[in-house]
């Protein structure tokens, strides 16, 4: 898709990222204004972009169809876009309709380049996975200062909390309030990536108006309220999305590790789609790796073919932390241990 030009792809080094606390027992306009102070000029720069690529590629019609269809409908979610879009200050070149499609950014077709990220699961011989995901995807904003940002700049940890209690983490960046990589504690582990060529922004919006959903708030509201890997799971299996995309997940018990391919409307509604791949036990596969393309076809890149001849090197007695960070030392990675 041509029209996304300016989403391009390259490798960026490892910042050290902040870290926020949301309080979902505030009033969701209160939720996200920590977030919003800190990077505000950012802010301000990014939906400046955003909103030129907008104007350049969606006719008028489109975009109300978008927000009218395509994203969350949920008091909660306008209420929290609400007060960050407040928190901002006043006299801003955008509206809030920007904010509100930024968090639809993936079902409007934008990262549709090429490589996009990748998931690996790794069972260890007691059946420990270890979830290691890396996102190689790039969104540049030039700042008033002319400096180039790009979203590592952007990104941080938050800890969601409710009832006193820290339920999950979500590695963010400011103004998606949905979640695209996530680990509830004890709970379960949850990584969104692209499923290239099959994207087209046109048949999400008519998936849209047939109630199909985008993932990012849907999966924030699972990680809120479900608290094991198979519930998590079927759930999520379950759900209509409007966009065809990959769902990896993680479980804090033995083998609990899988892959969703999903199509738009429903899983598995193309019959060349692969079924939900997941760890057994111990006499199954003992890793689960998932690049942009089906595992079930000719991969479209050489990540696939080449990161399985050097993991068939290895053995599950060699799955470790470090190993999985080890994998793709020089790429982003987010990892967790959910079993501590
Ligand atoms: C509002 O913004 C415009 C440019 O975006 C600027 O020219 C104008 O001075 C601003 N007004 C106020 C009151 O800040
Ligand atoms: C499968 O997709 C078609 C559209 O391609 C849709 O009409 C149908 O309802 C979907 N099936 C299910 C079970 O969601
Ligand atoms: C996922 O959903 C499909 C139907 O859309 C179903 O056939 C399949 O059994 C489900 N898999 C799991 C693991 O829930």
């Amino acid at each position: 898709m041509s029209r996304w030009a300016l989403w391009t792809f390259l490798v960026a080094p490892v910042v050290a990222m902040p870290h926020f606390d949301i309080n979902l027992d505030l009033p969701p306009r209160q939720r996200w204004l920590e977030v919003t102070k800190y990077y505000r000029q950012e802010i301000l720069t990014m939906m400046d972009t955003w909103e030129a690529m907008l104007q350049a590629t969606l006719q008028p019609a489109e975009k109300a169809d978008w927000l009218r269809y395509g994203t969350d409908n949920s008091e909660e979610y306008q209420e929290e876009l609400l007060g960050i879009y407040e928190g901002l200050g006043t006299n801003l070149s955008f509206s809030l309709d920007t904010l509100n499609l930024f968090n639809i950014l993936y079902e409007m077709g934008s990262p549709t380049l090429t490589q996009a990220c990748s998931g690996l699961l790794a069972a260890d011989v007691n059946g420990k996975v270890i979830h290691g995901r890396n996102m190689d995807y790039q969104f540049l904003f030039k700042m008033p200062d002319e400096t180039i940002k790009d979203w590592p700049d952007v990104t941080f940890e938050a800890y969601f909390w409710k009832g006193g209690r820290r339920i999950f983490m979500g590695i963010q960046w400011p103004i998606y309030i949905g979640v695209h990589t996530a680990m509830r504690f004890n709970g379960w582990s949850f990584e969104q990536n692209t499923r290239l060529g099959m994207n087209d922004p046109q048949l999400n919006l008519e998936s849209a108006k047939g109630g199909g959903k985008p993932y990012g708030f849907l999966v924030r509201k699972l990680m809120e309220t479900t608290p094991d890997f198979e519930t998590a799971l079927s759930k999520i299996n379950a759900t209509s999305f409007l966009a065809p995309q990959y769902f990896i997940l993680a479980g804090a018990k033995p083998f609990e590790g899988a892959v969703i391919s999903m199509d738009r409307f429903s899983a598995q509604n193309l019959s060349a789609t692969p079924p939900v791949r997941r760890f057994s036990d111990s006499a199954g596969p003992w890793f689960l790796l998932q690049t942009n393309d089906d595992a079930n076809k000719f991969p479209l890149d050489h990540r696939r073919p080449m990161t399985a001849t050097i993991l068939a090197m290895h053995g599950q007695q060699d799955v470790s932390i470090n190993f999985v960070w080890d994998w793709r030392r020089n790429r982003r990675w987010n990892l967790w241990q959910l079993w501590k």
